[in-house]
Parts: structure tokens; C-alpha cells; sequence
């Protein structure tokens, strides 16, 4: 199983200090060789058995006159496609037999006949395409049975009877279409299952009921769409479960409330969006969780992961959306000790969600796009350890771009710091078809924590919890949902995410059955020009709104937001009294009674001080009322006041 690797729970061959092979000396059919190997049972009770090897010989019938000891008979790579019946019983002791990657189409001509000590068979990659009621009689013994790789399409209810005792099986990577329920019913003891790799699109409640001793169940490589609330009862003992590789829109997290023993669960690569509010909670025992590869995966909510004691391991890596963890994500948490989420499109990983994971003692979070500003500064500290610091850099601000997080220094972090919504996590389009359910995600990281609203097509505002009606709602993690949508309902939807130092913004298309109407000019800002200590600003269209607000800030240590009313009629402003070589974000905020809210934002980057005059170098403090003396610098329209709020 790939990722968490508990395909090696239970039962799995221990490579331990095994004794070399060594030559049975026996009449040794012609090209087999003749051993004494080490072998152990499917319950891991290790022996020295008489081996007869006949591998990749290419036979079409097994060679006559085996040693009447054999107990474990290897015949695979060879084109044997029948066994006459009764034809190895003259085996009384065998217990391992191989017959994968052979010709078998038919499992009626496996002939084995009674075989009661037989606990072993290999019949993988053969081409059988059906089992019929009683497929295995007279193997009363057996305890694994490997059928994967085949062409089987369909299992008949009673295929399996007689196999009471069977621990392991495999059927994964066939062309089964269901999983049959009354298949398990004649397998009581059975521990392992793995029938991942078949084109089984949904499974029923109750489907493994029968297998109160399953411990392991893999259903990765399938096509789930949904797990039915109960179609995990009974399984009391299962303790490892893979849904790797399917079509999981959402945690199936009713379903998981049914193994309460779980361990190690792996979701990886399914296309879930978000890791919603108590998705996971009250697993007692999972030791282990990996959501990795999820293409569509932008978020974990606040409490997504809660009240989960024994969690040590916490893969979430490789996705390329997920650009958002609530700084209260993980709520009790308490023997979290490795948290990994590198490879994601993270900016940043509050300091909050780290101070809620007492146990935590090492973190991944290169391979994303890290800003270097306040809500980082608990990189800073020695613990939790950094997993490859060497490869944590820095992207964002510009003038650390590059630069090791654990290098910048804390001091150059900022404690305040401006909203930024990740351009990986809202689409800049979206087609929908008339009456989807579209729901469209923004988040935004700042600190102090923003505030998140959308504005839609019409200009109408909506809030968290606020009206909205049924049709549109917006979450309280930035979530806006619409109903079934309508053509009349396409436009742009603009999300901001605001908090005092300012907002930051993007606008969704929403295309709806292909259309998006032609609508008013968007507003737009420009940047005009950037000096040293000033950056104008224009913007299209004109305003005749009665309410227009400009506010422009940096993340750059030492720097003053800055806001301005804008007055009717007016396209251009002077952003005035900045710092050189910074990085500047700029919005301008348009409202009127009649017309919508609109909102439009743009980063400028002030030119660098090339040739200091002697009297600028002074303290930061002489060097701001020198600029503020700066002939070029007085504010045109209104006094730009330095400060917050307007
Ligand atoms: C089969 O196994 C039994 C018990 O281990 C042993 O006594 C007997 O000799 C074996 N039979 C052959 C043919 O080797
Ligand atoms: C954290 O920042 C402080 C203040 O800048 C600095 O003195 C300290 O060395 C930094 N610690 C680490 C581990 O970088
Ligand atoms: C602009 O600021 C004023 C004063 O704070 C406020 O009343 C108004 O609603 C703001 N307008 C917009 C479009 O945000
Ligand atoms: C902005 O400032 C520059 C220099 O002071 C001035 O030439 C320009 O006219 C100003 N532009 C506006 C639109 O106020």
C-alpha cells in the first residue's frame, strides 16, 4: 500500500535472520533446483521447507515425478494452463503453491483436488475470468489465496465456500464491477483484503459486515464517489484502511465513525476540495493520516482534525491548491509529532496552529510558496525542528525572495501584516452549467486575522452568516456557495479579505452554460509611475460614485499604511511619503447607492534610492522628514493620511 506502507501490518514475511538455502538431495526434476529454504507461514512461523524451484521455464505442464516431500512447489513464468485433476496430490505435504504468471483461463482446470495441507496459493496474473460457486473445495486449509491480476469479472455468491480459515486475499487489479457481500460470508477468519483496482464505482452498507476479523482492507484504484454511511459496519478489528486513488469528493466521515479502531487511514489522491469542520474526530486510535495528492484539495477548515489522541504522523503533501490551513485546524491533538506539508501552495502556516500542537517536534514545509512575514515568525524558534531547512526558502516579500526562512531574521519580521488571498486557491474562471451548485473558495492569512466577504455580479455584499437567503451563502471560512446557479447569475464575483492594514482581492468569472454577460467596464488600477518616494495610480473607469476609498501598505518592516478618499470624477492619485525599493499594495474601494461595490487592487514597487543625497543617510526617523520635505512628495488631491482607517 503506498504512502502509510500498513500493507505490512500483520501476517507479512519477517526478512528476518533467515538461514541460506541449502541443497535438498533429492531426485530433482530436470532444470528445477532442489532446496531447503526458509520459509514462514502466512501467520509468520518460520521453517526450512523443501523448496522445488521450476521458475521461467517456460513449461506447459507441471514436470512429473516431483520429490514426494515437497512442500513448497514454485511453477512460476510458465504456460501452464491445466492440471489434470488429483495430479499433485500425490504431494501430501505441500503448503506453498505458485502458479502466477501462468495460462490459466478457467479455474476449473486447477485440478487440485483435496489438498488439505495446502495453505498457500499463488494464482496471480493468470487470465481467469470467473469463479464459480466452490472454486476452492478440498483446499480446507488454505490461508491465502492470491488472485490479483486476473480478468475476473464476475465471483459467483459461494466462490469461496470451504475457505473458513482463510486470513489473506487478493483480488485487486481485475475487472469486477461490485463487491459482493455474500462473498465474505464464508470467510470469517479472513484478516487481509485487498480488492483495490477494479472498476467498482460505489459500495452498499453493510458490505464487509461478515468480516469481524478483517484487520486490512484496501479499496485503493477504484471509482468511489461515496462511502454509504454504514458500509464500513462490522468491521470491528480493522485497524489499516486505503482509499487511495478514487473519486472521494468528501471525507466519508460517517462511514469512519463505524471502525472505531482504526490506525492508519490513507485518502490520498482523491478529489476532495476541502477538509471540512470535524471531518475527522473522535478516531481514537489513528496513529496515522495522509491526504497527499489531491489536485483539488485548497483548504483545511478549522477544526477539520479534532480530539484524535494517539495521532502521531500527519502527511499532508503534494497538493498543489491547498493553499490554506486554519490557524485552528487541529484541536487536541496532543501526540502530533510530525507534521508534513511540503509541496503544497501554502504562503504561510500560522504560528497559532503550530501553538496548538504540544507534541509537535518536526515540520515540513518547503516546496511552498512561504512569506516571510509576521505570520511566520514562529519559524524562528528552534522548535519544532524544520525538516530540510536548506530547501525552506522564503517567496514573498521580494526582498527576501530566495533567502532561507531560517536565515531572516526575526526582527525583520513584521508583526502586522496585510491580507493575501493565494491565486492558487480562487480560479480566475469557472464554467458551471444552469443549476449546479458551485462553491467557490477564498482564504486569506494576515494577522490580525482577516475578514472575508464576497461581492457578487450585482454589487451585492455577502458576509459570513450573513443573509444572503438560501440561494447564496457564505461560509465562515470564506466559502461562498450558490444554489443552482442561474445564466442570469454568471458574472464576477469578486472575494475581499480585509483586515486594518488593508484588503487584498480576486475576482472570479463565473461563466453559466458558456455565457457571461457583457456587463459593465470592470474597474481596474494601474500603476503610472514609480519614484524613489511616490507611485501614482489611475484607474478606469472614471468614478462618479459617492464613496470611493484608497488604501495602499506594505509588509516591508518600518513602512505606514496610507488611506485616501477619492473624490468623484477624478482617475488618478499620488501615493505619497513611501520608502524606496518597497513593495506597495494598493485598493480602491467604489460604492454608490445605486451601483455595486466594487473593489480593485495593484502592487507597486517604489524605485530604489540610487544616489542617496549625503543628507538622507541618516536615522530611519531623519530619513522620513527629509522625504517628508521631498518637493516631489506633496500629497495632490487630499492629505494622505498616515495611519489606519480613513
Ligand atoms: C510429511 O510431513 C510429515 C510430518 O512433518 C513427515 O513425517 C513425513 O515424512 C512427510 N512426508 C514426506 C513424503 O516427506
Ligand atoms: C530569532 O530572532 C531573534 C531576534 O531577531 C534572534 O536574536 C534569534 O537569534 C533568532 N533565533 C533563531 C533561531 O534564528
Ligand atoms: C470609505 O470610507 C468611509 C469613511 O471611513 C466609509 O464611510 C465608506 O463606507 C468607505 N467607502 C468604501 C467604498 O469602502
Ligand atoms: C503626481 O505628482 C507629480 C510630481 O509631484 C506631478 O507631476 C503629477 O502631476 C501628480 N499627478 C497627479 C495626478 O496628481
Amino acid at each position: 500500500m503506498r504512502g502509510l506502507g500498513p500493507g505490512c501490518l500483520l501476517l507479512c514475511a519477517v526478512a528476518a535472520s533467515a538461514a541460506p538455502a541449502v541443497p535438498w538431495r533429492v531426485a530433482c526434476p530436470p532444470r528445477c533446483s532442489c532446496q531447503l529454504r526458509p520459509w514462514y507461514s502466512p501467520r509468520s512461523a518460520y521453517r526450512e521447507a523443501a523448496t522445488v524451484d521450476c521458475n521461467d521455464l517456460l513449461v506447459t505442464s507441471v514436470p512429473r515425478e516431483l520429490p514426494e516431500g515437497t512442500q513448497t512447489l514454485l511453477l512460476q513464468s510458465n504456460d501452464i494452463a491445466r492440471l489434470e485433476r488429483g495430479e499433485l496430490g500425490y504431494l501430501r505435504n505441500l503448503s506453498e503453491l505458485d502458479l502466477s504468471q501462468n495460462s490459466f483461463c478457467d479455474v476449473r482446470d486447477l485440478g487440485l483436488g483435496d489438498m488439505p495441507r495446502l495453505l498457500s496459493l499463488h494464482l496471480e496474473e493468470n487470465r481467469l475470468s470467473e469463479l464459480p460457486d466452490g472454486s476452492f473445495a478440498g483446499l480446507g486449509n488454505l490461508q491465502e489465496l492470491y488472485l490479483n491480476h486476473n480478468r475476473l469479472r464476475s465471483i459467483a455468491p459461494r466462490a469461496f465456500a470451504g475457505l473458513g480459515g482463510l486470513l489473506r486475499l487478493h483480488l485487486n487489479s481485475n475487472l469486477l464491477r461490485t463487491l459482493d457481500s455474500r462473498w465474505f460470508q464464508t470467510l470469517p477468519s479472513l484478516e487481509i483484503l485487498m480488492v483495490g483496482g477494479n472498476k467498482v464505482d460505489a459500495i452498499l452498507d453493510m458490505n464487509f459486515r461478515p468480516l469481524g476479523n478483517l484487520r486490512s482492507l484496501v479499496l485503493a484504484g477504484m471509482q468511489l464517489r461515496e462511502i454509504p454511511d454504514y458500509a464500513l459496519e462490522g468491521l470491528r478489528s480493522l485497524e489499516s484502511l486505503s482509499f487511495y486513488d478514487n473519486k472521494l469528493a468528501e471525507v466519508p466521515r460517517r462511514a469512519l465513525q463505524q471502525v472505531p479502531g482504526l490506525k492508519f487511514l490513507d485518502l490520498n489522491k482523491n478529489p476532495l476540495q476541502r477538509v471540512k469542520q470535524s471531518d475527522f474526530t473522535n478516531m481514537l486510535h489513528l496513529k496515522e493520516l495522509g491526504l497527499n495528492n489531491m489536485d483539488e484539495l485548497v483548504s483545511v477548515d478549522q477544526f477539520a482534525l479534532a480530539n484524535l489522541p494517539e495521532l502521531t504522523k500527519l502527511d499532508v503533501t503534494n497538493n498543489p491548491k491547498l493553499s490554506f490551513i486554519h490557524p485552528k485546524a487541529f484541536q487536541h491533538l496532543p501526540r502530533l509529532e510530525t507534521l508534513m506539508l511540503n509541496n503544497n501552495a501554502l504562503s504561510a502556516l500560522h504560528r497559532q496552529t503550530v501553538e496548538s500542537l504540544p507534541g509537535l517536534r518536526e515540520i515540513g514545509i518547503h516546496g511552498n510558496p512561504l512569506r516571510c512575514d509576521c505570520v511566520v515568525r514562529w519559524l524562528n524558534g528552534s522548535r519544532p525542528r524544520l525538516i530540510e531547512p536548506h530547501s525552506t526558502l522564503c517567496a514573498e516579500p521580494p526582498e527576501l525572495r530566495r533567502r532561507r526562512v531560517r536565515d531572516v531574521p526575526f526582527g525583520e519580521m513584521t508583526e502586522r501584516c496585510l491580507p493575501l488571498i493565494p491565486a492558487r486557491s480562487v480560479p480566475a474562471s469557472l464554467e458551471a452549467r444552469p443549476g449546479d451548485d458551485v462553491a467557490l473558495h477564498c482564504r486569506a492569512l494576515a494577522e490580525p486575522e482577516p475578514e472575508i466577504y464576497w461581492v457578487t455580479p450585482s454589487g451585492e455584499k455577502l458576509l459570513p452568516f450573513g443573509e444572503g437567503g438560501r440561494k447564496l451563502k457564505v461560509r465562515s471560512e470564506g466559502t461562498l456557495e450558490i444554489r443552482g446557479i442561474a445564466a442570469g447569475e454568471a458574472g464576477l464575483y469578486t472575494c475581499v479579505a480585509q483586515n486594518l492594514l488593508g484588503a487584498d482581492t480576486r475576482g472570479v468569472r463565473v461563466l453559466v452554460g458558456g455565457s457571461f454577460p457583457p456587463g459593465r467596464a470592470e474597474l481596474r488600477l494601474l500603476v503610472l509611475d514609480a519614484r524613489p518616494h511616490r507611485v501614482l495610480l489611475a484607474w478606469s473607469p472614471r468614478l462618479n460614485a459617492v464613496s470611493s476609498n484608497l488604501t495602499w501598505a506594505s509588509s516591508a518592516p518600518g513602512s505606514r499604511p496610507g488611506a485616501a478618499r477619492i473624490p468623484a470624477g477624478t482617475h488618478s492619485f499620488n501615493l505619497t511619503r513611501l520608502r524606496p525599493g518597497t513593495e506597495y499594495r494598493a485598493c480602491l474601494r467604489v460604492a454608490s447607492a445605486a451601483a455595486p461595490l466594487r473593489v480593485a487592487c495593484v502592487t507597486a514597487r517604489t524605485e530604489e534610492a540610487a544616489r542617496a543625497p549625503p543628507w538622507a543617510r541618516g536615522t530611519p526617523e531623519q530619513k522620513a522628514s527629509l522625504a517628508h520635505e521631498d518637493p516631489d512628495d506633496h500629497p495632490d488631491l487630499l492629505p494622505a493620511h498616515a495611519g489606519i482607517g480613513i
